[in-house]
């Protein structure tokens, strides 16, 4: 766990619980279910994360917050290109003036809104596994892009040893290829470091290996929990590290959870001893698994609810109208059912980061 984490850090869920949920009545008024990041942990992930890979070293990936507002403090933290997952993230990173490089980390065959986007001010670069995703993108007037490959994962990306063929053709029908790009999700979440980096190690063998075949300058790979495991790569995707869930955070990295589900207390059962708070798999992503609760157990969520069993007696506080924090165990999708984030510090709410590049 990281050094820098506060004292009291709770051994069972390994993260600092907000004691007493001192933050709660600061966003009494905002209703609930609602997101609340805690600002000087989010900036402190940004600092630690900058300080590991700096600059152009990280190509942040927008698809784990959806904020322009949240990418432009990674811009100012030094990162100027960014990664995006749909074409809604790079028209919005573009739009905000935020497209000064960016990489489409997935394949599209929608050469429409392609020939709408390069229209806007910025830089795209779009990966591409097939003919037809070449094709897309020499139709939607796209003039650079990287050759995906497969790593391990079962997702996009060409077998390695077909990576060269793909550049040949992508060059034959006009596109610049920059280079390559393989993401090696599978090895995310190992929690043997030393297996994970030889795990890593040899997922990238195969990278470099279609890199040589490729030609270009940029090999792009990694996100959050390999994010210090890359020696071939020239630049990380990690997005995840910037506000946290309860699945990375489960592995010891240096980022702690600064995002939050905040829900309201609608039921209390005395008498066999549960509450019932406003937000359920509604409000938060749950194929991950549950949400994690600092004060009890959580029972189970439903569509609107979640059920939670507090430590100790229930007579103590708890009441109708009281606000929980849950902590999501997977960020990104749970970001995606948000239209905002209420960004707390010590002196309330400080800002409201509008979760602006969700849908495609
Ligand atoms: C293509 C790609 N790159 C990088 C990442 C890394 O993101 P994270 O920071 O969540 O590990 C992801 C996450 O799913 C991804 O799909």
């Amino acid at each position: 766990v990281a050094s820098d984490r506060a004292d009291n850090v709770d051994d069972t869920t390994g993260f600092t619980p907000l004691v007493d949920n001192p933050f709660a009545h600061q966003t009494i008024g905002k209703r609930t279910p609602c997101l609340v990041v805690d600002k000087i942990t989010a900036d402190r992930n940004i600092a630690v994360m900058a300080d590991a890979n700096p600059g152009t070293r990280l190509r942040p990936h927008v698809k784990a917050f959806k904020s322009t507002a949240l990418a432009r403090r990674l811009s100012d933290a030094g990162h100027q290109g960014f990664t995006c997952a749909t074409l809604a993230e790079v028209e919005g990173m573009m739009r905000a003036g935020l497209g000064h490089d960016l990489l489409l980390a997935n394949q599209t065959l929608d050469a429409d809104h392609l020939s709408r986007i390069v229209e806007l001010d910025g830089r795209l670069t779009v990966a591409v596994d097939s003919s037809e995703t070449i094709a897309a993108a020499t139709a939607g007037r796209v003039t650079e892009v990287l050759i995906d490959v497969f790593v391990g994962m079962p997702r996009c990306g060409c077998p390695p040893d077909e990576a060269g063929a793909l550049a040949t053709q992508a060059r034959a029908a006009g596109l610049t290829v920059r280079g390559v790009m393989g993401y090696e999700g599978h090895l995310m979440m190992i929690e043997d470091r030393w297996r994970q980096a030889e795990q890593v190690a040899a997922a990238m063998e195969d990278l470099t290996r279609a890199a040589e075949d490729v030609g270009g300058e940029i090999i792009s790979a990694g996100g959050t929990g390999t994010y210090d495991l890359h020696t071939e790569a020239t630049e990380i995707q990690a997005g995840s590290y910037v506000l946290m869930d309860t699945d990375y955070l489960s592995l010891g990295l240096p980022f702690d959870l600064a995002l939050w589900v905040e829900a309201t207390i609608i039921s209390v059962n005395h008498h066999q001893g549960w509450l019932v708070a406003d937000a359920g798999l509604k409000a938060m992503a749950m194929d991950h698994g549950n949400p994690t609760w600092p004060f009890g157990d959580v029972w189970f969520c439903s569509d609107e609810h979640t059920t939670l069993s507090p430590n100790g007696d229930l007579d103590r506080d708890w009441r109708v109208g009281d606000r929980v924090r849950l902590a999501p165990a997977h960020v990104d999708p749970t970001v995606a059912k948000h239209e905002r984030m209420w960004v707390v510090a010590d002196e309330g709410v400080v800002d409201e980061w509008p979760v602006d590049l969700r849908f495609w």
